[in-house]
């Protein structure tokens, strides 16, 4: 076992990026993943993940020096790397509650291969004190290892922003908190190297947990802020875009955008975490209650300005939860199609980045920008503001008498130029 081995476990879309970076800065990646289809592209330099700049290139890279290898084996990647790192998911189900499956049986596998002197890092956002009572007693109680001392263990929260990871991997601090102080000087000056990056050390592993929760729950409540700020501004006939702006300019202030909706695997779901684990009748699920609010608040701006939707034709622009990326976990677009559908109205769905048959999955009409049937459309909502979006031409709509910019994002007065009404979030 070199000293310069690295086991990443799970090849998604953060932990692929992750182990192309430590591959072509001096460490052997051993990547585990359960899916065989990454596996097998890792292993010819190729990548899964579309969007990502310069991570096509890092992976052929390191394909060509020999630095990064992948396997289903998670028990045999880890037996070779001196450095376990982890970033397999935490999900919650559809009650809110935890789900653990997948990590689970990732600290199982692990927990069989793991040696002696090794670190192993998890990076996963995760309740606070999971590293501690829920991952590293598994591992002890399977390996018979004790933590601390025959293995080490540390956290380290990944706080980067998909489309940007490479950079955000350079630019953002590392946090990293140790069980011990051997612990975290191993996971620190692991990560100066593979990451050449600057480390927050901070004094324990549930300080680097909660900091991640804490981001992700700033940014949840702060943006619930400026949706009820906007649905008041509404009533009161003001813009919120343009109090942001003003308000804005003196730097105690930072109100956030409003739009109609919060998805996606991380700001939704970490809430959660807190929530669940005794604070559940605070500020923060306040906030996750009015940010799941504002798809109904679109939905009241429609009627508002049209009365009935039934049999009206409804388009929705991006079935993603956020512009260029391809997730639908929490998109708002499926709030949007619940509550649409108990109107009867019909539903399209436009969105570049999936096939007519990932949509139809989801029990709508996909709907393609050059079909004759976009004369039809009565009503356009803007959910995920996609480039291809950026050139959009409106004029092709004909019949559309309302634009809803879920995203505040397109121009007001070119819209309103060719006869259609256009409502923003609080603008
Ligand atoms: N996606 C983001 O924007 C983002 C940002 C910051 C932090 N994170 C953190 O990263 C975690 C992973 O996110 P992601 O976007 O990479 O997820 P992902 O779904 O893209 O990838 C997860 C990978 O883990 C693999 N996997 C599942 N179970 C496994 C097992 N038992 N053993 C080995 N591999 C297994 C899956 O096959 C998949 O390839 C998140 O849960 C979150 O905590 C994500």
């Amino acid at each position: 076992m070199e000293h310069n081995t690295v086991a990443v476990v799970g090849l998604g879309k953060i932990g692929l990026p992750l182990a192309a970076v430590f591959s072509n800065n001096g460490f052997y990646v051993n990547g585990a993943d359960i899916n065989k289809k990454i596996v097998s592209l890792v292993n010819m330099g190729k990548s899964h993940i579309t969007n990502e700049p310069g991570l096509n290139t890092l992976l052929e890279k390191a394909h060509q020096a020999k630095t990064l290898t992948a396997t289903i084996n998670t028990v045999d990647a880890v037996s070779k790397s001196k450095v376990v790192v982890v970033i397999v998911p935490v999900l919650i189900d559809d009650n809110n509650n935890v789900n653990y499956q997948f990590i689970d049986s990732a600290v199982y596998e692990i927990a069989k291969g793991i040696r002696k002197g090794t670190l192993v890092i998890f990076e996963t956002t995760i309740p606070t004190g999971d590293t501690r009572n829920r991952f590293g007693k598994k591992i002890e109680e399977i390996s018979g290892l004790k933590m601390g001392n025959d293995f080490y263990l540390a956290y380290s929260p990944e706080r980067v922003y998909s489309n940007h990871i490479l950079n955000n991997l350079k630019e953002y601090p590392k946090i990293v908190g140790g069980i011990n102080e051997r612990s975290l000087e191993l996971a620190s000056n692991f990560y100066a190297k593979a990451l050449n990056c600057k480390v927050i050390k901070v004094s324990n592993l549930e300080t680097a947990e909660f900091t991640k929760v804490a981001e992700s729950v700033y940014r949840d409540v702060n943006i619930a802020l400026a949706n009820e700020l906007a649905v008041y501004a509404d009533q009161k006939g003001v813009s919120m875009l343009e109090v942001i702006k003003a308000g804005n300019s003196q730097p105690f202030s930072n109100l956030h955008y409003p739009g109609v909706g919060v998805g996606g695997h991380c700001i939704p779901v970490y809430p959660y975490f807190f929530i669940n684990r005794g604070l559940a009748n605070g500020l923060i699920f306040t906030a996750r209650k009015i940010n799941d609010s504002m798809s109904k608040y679109a939905v009241k701006l429609i009627e508002k300005e049209i009365g009935d939707i039934k049999k009206q034709n409804i388009l929705i622009l991006g079935l993603s939860f956020r512009e260029n990326v391809k997730e639908v976990f929490k998109s708002s677009t499926l709030l949007l199609v619940d509550l649409i559908k108990q109107k009867e109205a019909n539903i399209f769905i436009n969105d570049p980045l999936y096939t007519n048959l990932e949509i139809s999955s989801y029990g709508v009409t996909p709907l393609s920008l050059e079909d004759e049937m976009v004369k039809n459309i009565d009503i356009i909502i803007l959910q995920a503001f996609h480039d291809e979006y950026r050139e959009l031409k409106f004029e092709n709509f004909s019949n559309c008498k309302l634009i809803i910019d879920g995203r505040n994002v397109l121009n007001k007065n070119e819209i309103e130029k060719l006869g259609i009404e256009y409502k923003g979030i609080g603008n």
